[in-house]
């Protein structure tokens, strides 16, 4: 259980320095999930250190699974090959991750044994029918509440079989869960989405030796073949890094360099987002690490103006949405976001959570159902509330940087679910987050 924390989050100076956010929190649970289920060892460095990716560790430990960590950062998992899991003794907490439920509801709709996920109160009213319903297509058997929120029990020695799902949701997450039930059933597993997610797990499947075939917004993959372990080189976060660009580009006088990031194109709306802006954002020393793109990237202090978001860039950057929010808090004019309904079902409805904050700030925001008009103007400090929503948390601290006084933030206990040392590297690069 996290406590509740505030954060007092002032003004600064002009933010300069290097920056190296932690690993990749979506191929971190993916690396361990696969590693699990793999035969021999798989070894993981870059691993993120968090509370979600320590969640999916702990219940593939509680599995039989040997999960050695050498070093912060570092984990050799010791796989017990597709159907080497065993029956857990107890419920299976998630925490605050929806990643580890629903890609493990997934991987356990095709055990022998029975479980259950928990999550905590926030991922308790996260909508999970959108998992069931094709698990259940194939033959999976999950109870859950009102047949749509946790906990999930997912009855074992059901026989799946491959289906050919079109997702109605672009959720990489339903993807995942789809892929990795697919491991288990007869018969070929397809998915399509409405737009392409990222496809770590598509990519991870391939590496580690599944059948899989994919391409942008289609996977298929066909059963039967044992995973091979293997070493995986995890990128730096996009998602955290993103408040570190979003505050160089705010804060007069400003220049960043985040080593290292993670580029892949299925991450990085953002980025095409912000330039359209007027962002000022170099990407240098380009390499392909792991078979994903990393660059460090440079960034400038630079005035932006308000753009109406391609609804093309949204779900590759569903995550970024509160720091983009607090960028069009500060742009001139007027930036339109639409076609980002999801954001109202993510750790809080985002943007409900960032419209009253920003609101409390001093920006005219009007919400609309599946997104936002925000007309930029001057932050003043004030008291915001960042509902337990480690995204809107370092969204509003960021705001603090380039506000005229303090901002209070309410509730940021779960920053540590994504990225723990945000205050401290947030510290060093020149702005000042006191923790009360
Ligand atoms: C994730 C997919 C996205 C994203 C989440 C991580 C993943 O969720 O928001 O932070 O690792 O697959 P959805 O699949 O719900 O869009």
């Amino acid at each position: 259980m996290i406590s509740r924390l505030d954060w007092i989050s002032s003004p600064a100076g002009a933010l300069r320095g290097e920056v190296a956010v932690p690993g990749d929190k979506s191929v971190s649970h993916r690396a361990l999930m696969l590693g699990a289920i793999a035969e021999g060892t798989t070894h993981i460095r870059g691993f993120l250190e968090s509370a979600d990716t320590r969640a999916t560790e702990r219940i593939l430990r509680a599995m039989g699974v040997r999960i050695d960590a050498p070093a912060a950062g570092e984990r050799v998992v010791h796989g017990v090959g597709l159907h080497g899991l065993r029956t857990p003794i107890g419920e299976l907490d998630c925490g605050n991750s929806g990643t580890a439920m629903r890609l493990l509801a997934g991987l356990l709709a095709g055990q022998t044994f029975s479980s259950v996920l928990t999550g905590d109160a926030s991922l308790s009213r996260r909508p999970m029918r959108r998992v069931i319903e094709p698990l259940t297509a194939m033959g999976a058997r999950i109870a859950a509440d009102h047949g749509e929120l946790p906990p999930l029990r997912i009855t074992g020695g059901q026989a799946l079989r491959g289906i050919d799902y079109r997702s109605p949701i672009a959720s990489a997450q339903v993807k995942s869960a789809v892929l990795l039930a697919g491991l288990y059933a007869l018969g070929e597993t397809q998915v399509q989405e409405p737009q392409p997610t990222r496809d770590y797990t598509e990519r991870m499947l391939a590496a580690f030796g599944a059948t899989i075939g994919f391409e942008p917004g289609r996977a298929s993959l066909i059963a039967g073949t044992q995973l091979q372990g293997m070493d995986v080189i995890v990128p730096a976060d996009f998602s955290s890094a993103a408040f570190f660009i979003v505050a160089a580009t705010l804060v007069t006088g400003s220049e960043l360099r985040l080593m290292r990031v993670g580029l892949n194109p299925r991450r990085i709306g953002l980025l095409h987002v912000l330039r359209a802006m007027g962002a000022d954002i170099v990407e240098e020393d380009l390499r392909e690490s792991g078979g994903e793109r990393t660059a460090n990237l440079i960034v400038h202090h630079s005035p932006l103006r308000g753009i109406e978001v391609p609804i093309e860039h949204v779900a590759d950057m569903i995550d970024e949405f509160p720091i983009l929010f607090v960028a069009a808090a500060c742009a001139k004019g007027i930036t339109t976001i639409r076609g980002a309904a999801e954001l109202r079902v993510k750790e809080s409805d985002r943007i409900a959570v960032m419209a009253v904050g920003l609101r409390a700030l001093g920006i005219r925001i009007e919400e609309i159902p599946d997104g936002a008009i925000i007309e930029g103007g001057a932050l003043r400090g004030g008291e915001v509330d960042a509902q337990g929503d480690h995204r809107c948390a370092m969204a509003f601290a960021v705001a603090g940087a380039a506000a005229r006084s303090p901002i209070r933030i309410r509730d940021c206990a779960n920053v540590t679910t994504s990225f723990p040392g945000f205050p401290e590297i947030a510290d060093a690069c020149g702005f000042g987050i006191v923790q009360i």
